[in-house]
């Protein structure tokens, strides 16, 4: 076990556990943010989707010692204002289904949106082609960020 120091969703936090901890677990068991999901736990579904210094990374995948001392921000943080511009989009859109892999669809959509604000189609198949919908959501996430792309630039397109 090791004492890690993380800055998740603003907030230093403090974790006594083993350096190959992955982040998902820190977050849901440890700190109890469990809107992050555990989808295949093995890196391919991006279910565990958060955001590592602005970078959408797979939280399964990636050992807490990692991101030491780096800043997280998961769904509970996203929205830090209210609802971020993507949410906003999802819910005008009615984008869920069972919902289980929309945190890390969302999540993998702010990375994109942050860098590209508007994406292009290949842009967005790209981006969010390792994040994986087993209700087949995919057309109604593309148009939550086409909506969000244009809400976020203010031209209407
Ligand atoms: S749970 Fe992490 S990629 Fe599937
Ligand atoms: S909404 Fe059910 S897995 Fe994506």
């Amino acid at each position: 076990m090791a004492d890690f120091t993380l800055r998740v969703n603003g907030s230093d936090r403090k974790v006594n556990v083993a350096p190959e901890t992955p982040l998902l677990w820190v977050l849901r068991d440890t700190m109890e943010l469990t809107g992050t999901k555990f989808g295949c736990g093995a890196g391919f579904c991006g279910a565990c989707t958060v955001h590592v210094e602005g970078e959408a990374i797979r939280s399964c995948s990636t050992p807490v010692s990692q991101v030491a001392g780096k800043n997280v921000t998961t769904i509970e943080g996203l929205g830090a204002n209210g609802l971020h511009v993507l949410q906003q989009a999802w819910i005008a859109e009615e984008v869920p289904q069972c919902g289980y892999c929309q945190t890390g669809q969302i999540m993998t959509a702010a990375a994109l949106l942050a860098k590209t604000p508007k994406p292009n189609d290949e842009q967005i198949t790209q981006a969010m082609n390792g994040n994986l919908c087993r209700c087949g959501t995919y057309e109604r996430i593309r148009k939550a960020i086409r909506r969000a792309s244009v809400t976020a630039s203010g031209v209407a397109r």
